[in-house]
């Protein structure tokens, strides 16, 4: 299987922003090796590439997957990411989002290829200022967050002191989907909030709750800055080019610079779709910062990386790609 070809391992790529990054990795010409667990991810995203089934931890079948493909570089996206059993289970972030990373990277150093990372907004806690940027100081607010720091932190002394290339890229809210409605958002379970919204657009869930309307906000609603899935896909392409051209990296976000409020993001889902739903005001979540945006200029800058899809069409693309999941999970509910 060794050759001169463009294969890129993904760890990962079986899950949401993973799938969406062999899409836009197929377009720009490479091959998409995904390396996956299957714990959170799905078989039948894997569609523009080879398929490893193995852990990230696992370094023998890494070392295998890596001789097998001979990889120009390597993309990072292999993680736990449910903040709230981070909080009951922080072994095993702890195992899975460090030790494995660092499985992952020491793999990756060893072949010679570059690395991008997944990292988080999350990683900075409750915002200083706004918009935030990527000199934000960083104090996560949980352990999910707080091992995506971990990781950063290594990346940042490997290319300190051993000259080793890596992008961190800190994505704000990843929405949307696959346009053509291929591959989407599925996560088991379901946190997010526009997938839950979808779920009472089709009548699966009753009632959807708006945690806190009492935030110093327009609305007083928390405001997220929500990024298109394939707008972030793009900006992992980018990132790994920048690397290829000999580039030693460092972080990024990755977000439009808007925000949305929670009570706009339900306006918007309830036009989009044509349906209504029940909304119920909640208590604050403990840890809910109540807006979160990036500054953007450094991807901009540096990256030449733009985001192109605005929230409808966010919106509109995970509509399309929802209404088809759930006529596969959920059948007999959606008659
Ligand atoms: N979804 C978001 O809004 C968001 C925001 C910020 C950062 N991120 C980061 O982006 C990355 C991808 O997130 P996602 O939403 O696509 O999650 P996801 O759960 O859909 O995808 C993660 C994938 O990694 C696989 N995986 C997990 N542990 C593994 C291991 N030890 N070995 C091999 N495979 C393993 C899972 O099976 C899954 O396919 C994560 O690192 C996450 O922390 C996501």
């Amino acid at each position: 299987m060794k050759s001169a070809s463009k294969h890129v391992i993904v760890a990962g790529g079986a899950g949401y922003v993973g799938s969406h990054t062999c899409l836009a990795l197929a377009r720009a010409g490479y091959i998409p090796v995904v390396y996956d667990n299957l714990s959170n991810g799905h078989r039948d995203f894997v569609q523009w590439g080879p398929f490893v089934e193995g852990d990230i931890q696992d370094t023998e079948n890494l070392a295998e997957a890596f001789q097998m493909y001979a990889p120009v570089g390597v993309l990072h996206f292999a993680a736990l990411i449910e903040v709230g059993e981070s909080v009951k289970d922080p072994i095993s972030f702890y195992r899975n989002n460090v030790t494995g990373a660092i499985s992952l990277i020491e793999c990756a150093k060893t072949y010679g290829v570059p690395l991008v990372f997944s990292s988080t907004c999350a990683t900075y806690g409750t915002p200083a200022y706004l918009p935030m940027d990527e000199v934000h100081e960083q104090t996560p607010l949980n352990p999910y967050g707080r091992t995506k720091l971990v990781v950063e932190q290594a990346l940042s002394d490997l290319r300190q002191y051993s000259n080793y290339p890596s992008i961190a890229l800190r994505y704000f809210n990843a929405a949307g989907a696959d346009p053509e409605g291929r591959i989407g958002e599925w996560h088991e379970p379901e946190t997010h909030a526009i997938p839950i919204a979808l779920d009472n657009a089709l009548g699966i869930r009753s009632g959807f709750s708006i945690n806190g309307d009492d935030y110093e906000t327009r609305d007083g609603t928390c405001i997220r800055d929500y990024v298109h899935v394939l707008d972030l896909a793009e900006a992992h392409v980018k990132a790994l080019e920048r690397l290829l051209d000999g580039h030693l990296g460092g972080a990024f976000n990755l977000g439009t610079g808007n925000g949305t409020s929670v009570r706009e993001l339900v306006e918007t889902i309830k036009s989009v779709t044509g349906k209504s739903f029940d909304v119920q005001i909640a208590p604050r979540r403990m840890g809910d910062s109540p807006v979160l945006i990036a500054n953007r200029e450094k991807a901009e800058t540096e990256l030449e990386w733009r985001p192109r899809r605005n929230i409808t069409e966010i919106i509109t693309d995970a509509w399309n790609w929802h209404q088809k999941l759930r006529a596969k999970t959920h059948p007999d509910s959606l008659a």
